[in-house]
């Protein structure tokens, strides 16, 4: 099936070939239309006006919120908080749940997979505290080995980050196994996860993961940039203090004291990005309308591919599992005696679009003994050619470097 005539771009660069689906995905014209029609059309301010277009943007806006509630599988769509994306959401976890119920000499558990938005709040968080950041390590076979949990999870466990998928290894973190280890050993212990690299990839259901929040942002699943989703358990939610103050999140203000708004306006102050979260709402919309089955088997294909034409590359080493059951579509690799930035460059030349660097994960780089790798990942429209196009550049840049 081909989804890139979906996607404007390869209208003006029909021979693109976008490897960097992991640092932003592209938009369809559906998310790029939505946009547009508001911003042309009704573009009111929301939950204020009471004239029909501040109604008709307000109910864009509550419609994505409805959506992304059946997304993750849950009914209460007062769960569904909108931020700027997954940065933001785990910083406000961080700063409201975390600076209210951590208490010196607890400790927090991260994964030496993690993005530095899953290290760096925590680290803070832990210096505010008095807490302690503990890691849970990654075996040879770039996993977290399941065993490591009983000893690292104890009673002062207040809090666990982890990501669903990796975005340098690809590992996908089985999380419900996961959180329901942690729960046996600490049942108050909470669990955070970052779905930014999964959730345009397979379906997602914080109820049966069993944890406590869950957060992503919106660019990387095919809508516009500046939204993303926090899901938290309403009790968690509603017991935790408010993150920005302002407008649009109050009942009711006095001089000296005010009463907040119900979830989830509590959580949401000053005017929200609209265009971005009525984008969201398209993106959903649009990956409904191709279905997780031909994504899965598209992307399935597509990385399966990936995975052996490099493995077939002498001199070059992919960062993580071995196995597809256990990964999903990002690949970064290391090629002996060639900087990752070189590669990126060359390839770019070629018309291949990948990351190089460190991908906002430097520890994880420091144990995988290389200061940057180049990071090929994919989308619902990689295509064979795109890989082939890859192969090509690499195989131009082994000429370059190994035989020039
Ligand atoms: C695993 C992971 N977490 C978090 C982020 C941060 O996402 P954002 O920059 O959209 O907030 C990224 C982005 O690359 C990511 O890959």
């Amino acid at each position: 099936m081909n989804l890139k005539r979906y996607f404007p771009i390869y209208k003006k660069y029909p021979k693109l070939a976008y490897l960097d689906s992991s640092a932003t995905a592209l938009k369809p014209q559906v998310v790029v239309e939505a946009m547009t029609d508001y911003l042309s059309h009704y573009s009111a301010n929301i939950h204020r006006g009471l004239y029909q277009m501040s109604e008709q943007a307000s109910s864009a806006y509550d419609e994505t919120r409805k959506l992304i509630a059946e997304f993750l599988g849950t009914k209460d769509e007062g769960e569904i908080v909108f931020t700027r994306g997954t940065t933001e959401g785990i910083n406000l976890i961080a700063r409201t749940w975390g600076e209210t119920y951590i208490k010196p000499g607890d400790e927090i558990v991260t994964t030496q997979m993690e993005h530095h938005v899953n290290i760096v709040p925590w680290q803070v968080l832990a210096n505010k505290t008095g807490a302690k950041l503990r890691f849970a390590k990654i075996n040879d076979h770039y996993l977290i080995s399941n065993d490591q949990w009983e000893q690292l999870i104890n009673k002062k466990t207040k809090l666990v980050a982890i990501t669903h998928e990796s975005n340098v290894l690809g590992t996908i973190n089985p999380i419900a196994e996961i959180t329901a280890k942690i729960k046996a050993i600490n049942p108050t212990c909470v669990v955070v996860v970052d779905g930014a690299q999964i959730v345009a990839h397979q379906p997602v259901n914080v109820v049966e993961l069993g944890c406590d929040f869950y957060v992503f942002s919106g660019h990387k699943m095919y809508a516009s940039t500046g939204v993303g989703v926090l899901w938290g358990k309403r009790e968690l939610l509603e017991a935790m203090p408010t993150f920005m103050q302002g407008g649009a999140m109050i009942r009711e203000v006095g001089w000296q004291e005010t009463v907040y708004a119900p979830l989830p306006d509590k959580f949401e102050a000053g005017t929200m990005p609209i265009a971005e979260v009525i984008s969201l709402g398209a993106a959903i919309r649009f990956m409904k309308s191709i279905g997780w089955k031909t994504i899965q088997e598209q992307e399935g294909k597509i990385s399966a591919l990936v995975q052996k034409r490099l493995g077939e590359i002498d001199g070059l080493k992919i960062f993580g599992p071995s196995d597809l059951a256990n990964r999903g579509g990002v690949f970064s690799f290391a090629m002996e005696g060639v900087h990752a930035h070189d590669i990126a460059q060359i390839l770019d030349e070629t018309g291949v679009c990948v990351r190089a660097g460190h991908h906002c994960a430097m520890p994880l780089h420091g144990l995988l003994k290389v200061d940057s790798s180049t990071r090929v990942s994919v989308g619902m429209y990689s295509d064979e050619k795109d890989i082939e196009g890859l192969i090509v550049g690499l195989q131009q840049v082994k000429k370059i470097f190994y035989h020039g």
